[in-house]
């Protein structure tokens, strides 16, 4: 799917969002320059698609290291050409352990067939005290927005799906992943649960969109009360 709508898929992100989807993976850089990557540090970008996220880092602090992976080659060939990329599956990185002082991705993990295997894979090639840092759609806002929200999602983005990339499947397929995706809460506990500490979301879009940052823990979570005392 992402394969047919790569050439327009940045165009109907800008167009959908309002242009908002750049302000949202700013946050992301911003969020990544109150951790701790070092100047050569090295930051993965899982599901990078048309690298748009991995340019965002990039460009922030030329001294880092961005490698973008994502399984379909051709989101990659969208991609501005001196990015590093890699095409693998978020379900088997092909890195070794603990190979990255951070590692983020936008709009990745609602796509995950297995969505605690593929954070438990981002868990495995961070490194303990590195950040993770993930940007997602949510199952929209609470209260009065959601019915507004549901409605757009449902009818307008994709009629413009059609207009724009002339697949209107593609652009079901996103409202209906994203109006079923987990609650931004149980993506949190699920990432505790994967060894993830000082965990916070925030919301951004009228609630459309979440941030969430944590930092690996440095110790394994089988002594808790050492972990603690960090
Ligand atoms: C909605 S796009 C997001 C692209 C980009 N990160 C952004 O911020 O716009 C989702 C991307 O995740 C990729 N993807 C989905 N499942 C994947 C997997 N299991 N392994 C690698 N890439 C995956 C898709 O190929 C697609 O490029």
């Amino acid at each position: 799917m992402f394969a047919r709508i790569a050439q327009r898929y940045d165009l109907m992100n800008s167009l959908m969002t309002f242009g908002q989807d750049a302000r949202w993976r700013r946050c992301v850089v911003e969020a990544l320059d109150g951790g701790p990557v070092p100047d050569g540090g090295m930051v993965l970008d899982v599901g990078t698609g048309t690298g748009r996220l991995a340019d965002a880092v990039r460009d922030r602090r030329p001294g880092r290291s961005v490698i973008g992976v994502d399984f379909t080659v051709e989101m990659l060939r969208q991609a501005p050409r001196d990015l590093a990329l890699t095409a693998g599956d978020a379900a088997l990185l092909p890195f070794a352990d603990e190979r990255f002082d951070a590692v983020v991705s936008g709009f990745l993990v609602r796509n995950l067939a297995d969505l605690s295997g593929g954070l438990a894979e981002q868990m495995r090639v961070l490194r303990p005290g590195g950040h993770l840092i993930i940007l997602e759609t949510t199952p929209g806002p609470h209260g009065i927005l959601r019915p507004l929200f549901t409605l757009y999602f449902r009818q307008f983005v994709p009629l413009l799906g059609k207009l724009v990339s002339g697949d209107s499947a593609a652009y079901s397929y996103l409202p209906e992943s994203t109006l079923a995706f987990t609650e931004p809460s149980r993506l949190v506990s699920l990432l505790r649960d994967r060894g993830l500490r000082e965990v916070r979301a925030r919301r951004l879009g009228f609630g459309s969109v979440v941030v969430i940052v944590g930092r690996k823990a440095r110790i394994s979570s089988r002594f808790p009360e050492q972990e603690a005392a960090q």
